[in-house]
């Protein structure tokens, strides 16, 4: 069988394969709130055979959201509204994960459509979507024309650590069996971990160590409420692709402490932290970033998850058979195709072609395929 077809199980959880939906910001709750369109959203990638499925960057707290459609479990009413979708992915095979996540600076942003561009009374008047202050380990802004944020005081640290604690207690109410904590892409936890965004000079700033700190009692109090028996990853990036910034060296270091700290999984993304502009020497081909996956994997000994411009079966195939990762995710493949991982499967091999669908489809499909194999249609 091929690998990435393979279960694999962190903890007590096994996914059925190596393929996970990558989280990806729908913009479409309201107050935090998910609705039907999360369930369909999700739901979709359960029925095509994915092994994990990530719910979005769910923000930790109100102020923590990139924007004003994020999902959120910063109070108990989240908790019903992302029930039917945890309950829908398990019970569909899947394994339901959640994003937890502060934007920090880069709160109050515009939805991707909108511009990408910090809120303002256009906003208001279009939308009466308002604007607000972001918080943020130093008074640094995101990038040029972006506010400054707010930098956090001691008080502000802890809130912060208590409300990503606060919302590991809910997703596990909710459903979810697995948590991803976003600490990467330039958001609140990857601005502590880095000297571009991190100019602090108390403990949270200066040394790796200190630097490092948030993220580690980030890790440790979602520990407190998240049970031993379940699955907790991080996304770092893996680079800051900057001169003065993060470089894999760091980041595998920051890897080896999560590890020590209840962190079972690295999803190996990059960049993110300086600005809008894609730094030049961050050079896009298929499976870019996997040498990071490797990289940590081998040298803090962690299981890590390989992401970024990935879409063919073959080649996600040799990076978990070869061992560079552990797992695979996908994002904007899995929007062209949700049904993927049965693509995949007939592409590596898989006995039967269409067995591995919900049968529904698959006994109609099947059917089909002998008729069409029987009068030579195609
Ligand atoms: C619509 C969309 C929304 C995304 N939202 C998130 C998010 O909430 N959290 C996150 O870590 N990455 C997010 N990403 C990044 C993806 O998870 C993924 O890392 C990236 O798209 C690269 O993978 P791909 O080439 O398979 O799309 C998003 C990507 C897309 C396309």
């Amino acid at each position: 069988m091929a690998k990435l077809l393979s279960p694999f199980s962190m903890r007590d959880i096994t996914f059925k394969n190596r393929i996970a939906v990558s989280p990806m910001s729908q913009y479409r709750a309201e107050d935090g709130h998910a609705n039907a369109w999360h369930l369909v959203h999700l739901g979709r990638f359960a029925l095509g055979g994915a092994g994990l499925v990530f719910a979005e960057a769910t923000a930790v707290e109100r102020d923590g959201r990139r924007t004003h459609g994020d999902l959120g479990l910063w109070e108990d009413s989240h908790i019903e509204t992302l029930k039917p979708v945890a309950e829908f992915l398990n019970a569909e095979g899947a394994v339901a994960g959640i994003q937890l996540s502060h934007a920090g600076r880069k709160a109050s942003e515009r939805r991707p459509w909108h511009g990408e561009t910090p809120v303002d009374d256009e906003d208001v008047a279009q939308r009466g979507e308002e604007p607000w202050t972001a918080i943020a380990p130093s008074p640094v802004p995101y990038a040029d024309g972006w506010p400054t944020p707010m930098e956090m005081t001691e008080h502000e640290i802890a809130r912060v650590l208590q409300s990503f604690a606060d919302a590991a207690r809910r997703a596990l109410f909710a459903g979810f069996k697995a948590i991803e904590v976003y600490a990467a892409h330039g958001f609140l936890i990857h601005q502590f971990l880095s000297p571009v965004s991190n100019h602090r000079a108390d403990a949270w700033g200066g040394s790796p160590d200190n630097r490092a700190r948030f993220a580690v009692e980030v890790a440790k109090s979602i520990r407190q409420e998240w049970p031993e028996h379940l699955p907790l990853l991080f996304r770092l990036s893996a680079t800051d692709w900057l001169d003065g910034g993060l470089g894999v060296e760091d980041v595998i270091d920051i890897a080896r402490r999560l590890k020590d700290h209840g962190v079972d999984m690295i999803d190996c993304s990059s960049g993110g932290i300086g600005g809008k502009n894609r730094p030049r020497r961050m050079k896009i081909e298929q499976g870019f970033q996997i040498p990071f996956a490797q990289r940590i994997r081998e040298e803090a000994d962690i299981a890590t998850m390989g992401v970024g411009f990935l879409w063919d079966a073959l080649t996600c195939e040799k990076i978990v058979e070869s061992g560079q990762a552990d797992m695979i995710a996908l994002a904007r493949e899995l929007l062209d195709d949700p049904h993927w991982l049965h693509h995949a499967a007939q592409v590596l091999g898989a006995a039967s072609a269409f067995d591995d669908w919900p049968i529904e489809s698959g006994w109609w499909l099947s059917k089909r395929q002998r008729l069409i194999e029987k009068l030579a249609l195609r």
